[in-house]
This record gives C-alpha cells, structure tokens and sequence, in this order.
C-alpha cells in the first residue's frame, strides 16, 4: 500500500472525498486503517492504495485536480542527504530512457530553503541515478509538457517526494478546445453541480453558458461518462504500467455508462460562445443530450421543470460591480422568479454585493476558487 494524494483545490475538496467514498476509495467514517482518508481542507486527501486506485481515481474524479503518489518521506537537512534519499528511490518503475523530468519543490520552516537550489538537486540526483540504472531522463524543454512531474514538499525539514500519476491536469478532460470568455474549469463546474445537489434526472439550465462547461459536465454526470475517458495519463508511461489492469477498469467503467433523456439547456446572448459549446458538446459525446441556445436572460422562456440553474454570471473582481452588471443581476433574479418559479439555483460569484442584486435568498454560500479568483458558490431554492 502506498500514500495516494488527491489534490483539489480549497471549496472542492468536500466533493472529491465525497467522491472516493463513492468509488470505495475511502471510507469517511473510518479513523484508521487502509480506507481511512486523511482530510487537508485547503489541498486534498491522502488515501492508501496501489495501482487500482491510482487508475480509478484518475479516470472517475470529477473535481481533483490531480493524483499524486509518494515515493518518500523523510527528515532532512543538507543536500547530501536530499540526494542520498532521493537516490535510494525506485526510479525505475517509474521512468525510461528518454522521458523528461520537471521536480517543483515547496520548503516552509526549513533549513533547506532555496526552492530552485532543491529542485536543482533531486533533479541532478534522479537523473545520475537512471544514468547508473541504464536509462537516460531529460530536463523538459521550454514549453513542452514533461513526461513526468515531481513535486518535493519540505516543512519543518520533513520532505515528501511525489510523483504525478495524472500528467495534464484532470480539469482538461479532453473536449474543451473552443473557449469562449471566462471559462470556468470543468473540475469547479463538476463541483457546482455535486454541491447543488442536482438529482440527474430533472432539467437543469445555464443561462449564460459560455464555453458550455456546465452542460456538458451535467451531460457527462448524468450519463455516468468517467471525466477521465478521453484523455491519456501519466502513469500509462510507466514501465511498471499495468495495461491488463487498465483495460479492465475502462472495460467496467464503460458498461456503466447510461443513456439519458434528462433535459440539459445552455444558453447565452453570445452567438460565439454557442458555437464554442457546439464544438465541445460534439467533442465530448455530448452534444445530443444538451440543447443550447443563442439567447439573452431576458429571453428566459417558461421551462418545465421544477429543475435546477446551475450557472456562472459574469462578475467583475472588484466590490465596486458597474451598474450594468447590477441590473444584468437585478434582470436575472427577476427572469427566475417568473420563469423557474420553486427551481433550485446555484450560483457562483465572486461578489456577494452584486449577488444581492437578484434578490434571490441563498441557503448555503460555499466558497471556491475560480483559478485565482474567491468566489462563492450561492444555493438555494428560487421562491
Ligand atoms: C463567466 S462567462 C460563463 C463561462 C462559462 N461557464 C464557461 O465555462 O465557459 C459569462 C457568460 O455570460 C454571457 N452573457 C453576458 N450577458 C448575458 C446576457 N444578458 N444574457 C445571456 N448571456 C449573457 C457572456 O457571453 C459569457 O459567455
């Protein structure tokens, strides 16, 4: 059994234990033993577990942003024993000739403090020990996507090596290639519709849809398509990659997958940002099961539902909103009130002044993170 790290950002990593006690990956309820998670708010969950669950959890997490796994753990000091550690690790079950190797490293409350001088020197010591294992790693080039990510972690001299087994990001699962403005990641749209508690069977609207991110992250939801399915992974790069055990998780994974008559509309007043959900729906599998629409708020036609708005607003990042965002969200609370009457809604801004503008009264106001930018999660029932 080795530590499997989940990482997420802060306001989603909720949804992601969630998430694995679904998968069986962890059981919250347990203090100890191999399904005990241990929770860190801010970054994500440590797990036990080998190849299965590093496999499982990239492929079916909907909102981790990526898999780690740790190679080491120990004290230390000076920089004679950083490469002594870091030399004794099993490399090459991980790595092969020709592959690139980026290390990042984060220090807090530690004698070895010099991030770039840390990095430089667990880089130097993984490749001099492939060079004596017989294989040769690279340094990436500028721009290029390494083959293998290394994230050392030093806090109060305590290092923790680990090694990504997701490769790109999770968030890019593959369809999103047409953007329109503002795109929220798929990783925060799949958050929002687990925190809304959207049923999977009943409609479900983004009126300003842009890129389509929220539909199509309902469509994949509700049809029980893995986030993960499109996309290639680190860890298949691995000499020790299992591709017998793979196959049979995508084999399980793929029976799993339902057809599905849920209604799911994205709509937006920008004929761009429908053409950019057009693409990706097609792109994703989705495109059948979602209706978009050029269409403004004020154009809200009556839906049957009751259902769920699921949505992200434009929001501008200061407190002080112009006055057209504010009537745009004075105009939008209006359009729920007399269209999606007893709805649910979930809505994320930055701005909890410009919120008030719909006049809509929120249950539970979750915060997250748009990238760099907090924002808030707002639920509740349109009344
Ligand atoms: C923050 S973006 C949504 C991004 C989207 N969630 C995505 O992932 O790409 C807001 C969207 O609202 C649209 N919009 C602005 N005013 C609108 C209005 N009055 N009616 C409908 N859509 C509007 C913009 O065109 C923009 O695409």
């Amino acid at each position: 059994m080795n530590k499997i790290f989940l990482s997420a950002p802060a306001g989603l990593v909720p949804w992601t234990l969630r998430e694995a006690a679904d998968l069986g990956l962890v059981d919250p309820q347990a203090d100890q033993g191999e399904k005990a998670a241990e929770v860190h708010p801010q970054s994500g969950i440590e797990i036990a577990g080998g190849a299965e669950e590093i496999y499982r959890a990239n492929l079916h997490l909907r909102t981790a942003t990526r898999i780690f796994l740790q190679l080491g753990a120990f004290y230390v000091s000076d920089f004679a024993a950083l490469r002594h550690h870091v030399s004794r690790l099993p490399w090459q079950r991980y790595m092969a000739s020709g592959q690139s190797l980026l290390v990042r490293a984060e220090s807090s409350q530690s004698r070895l403090f010099h991030e770039h001088a840390v990095e430089r020197e667990v880089s130097k010591a993984v490749i001099d020990r492939a060079e004596m294992l017989g294989f040769r790693l690279r340094i990436p080039a500028d721009q290029e996507t390494p083959d293998h990510f290394l994230l050392v972690e030093i806090t109060r001299n305590r290092c923790t090596i680990r090694l990504d087994t997701s490769g790109e990001a999770l968030n890019r699962r593959g369809y999103r290639q047409a953007l329109a403005k503002a795109p929220l990641r798929e990783t925060l749209a799949a958050g929002m519709l687990l925190a809304s508690e959207w049923d999977q069977v009943s409609p479900l609207v983004d009126p300003f849809c842009g890129s389509g991110t929220i539909p199509i992250e309902a469509a994949l939801l509700a049809r029980k398509v893995p986030p993960g399915w499109q996309r290639a992974f680190a860890f298949q790069k691995w000499p020790s990659f299992q591709a017998d055990l793979w196959e049979s998780i995508l084999a399980v994974a793929e029976q799993k997958i339902e057809e599905s008559s849920v209604p799911i509309y994205g709509m937006d007043r920008n004929a761009g940002a429908v053409n950019a959900c057009l693409q990706n729906a097609e792109r994703a599998g989705a495109a059948q099961w979602i209706h978009f629409r050029q269409q403004a708020i004020s154009d809200l036609p009556h839906l049957p539902g009751p259902g769920w708005v699921v949505t992200n607003p434009p929001y501008g990042q200061r407190v002080s909103a112009g006055s057209d965002l504010r009537n745009l969200y004075a105009r939008f609370g209006d359009v729920l009130r007399s269209s999606c009457r007893s709805w649910r809604f979930a809505i994320l801004c930055s701005d909890e002044t410009l919120f008030r503008q719909t006049r809509l009264v929120p249950e539970r106001a979750l915060p997250m993170f748009n990238g760099a930018i907090a924002v808030k999660c707002f639920i509740g029932q349109i009344k």
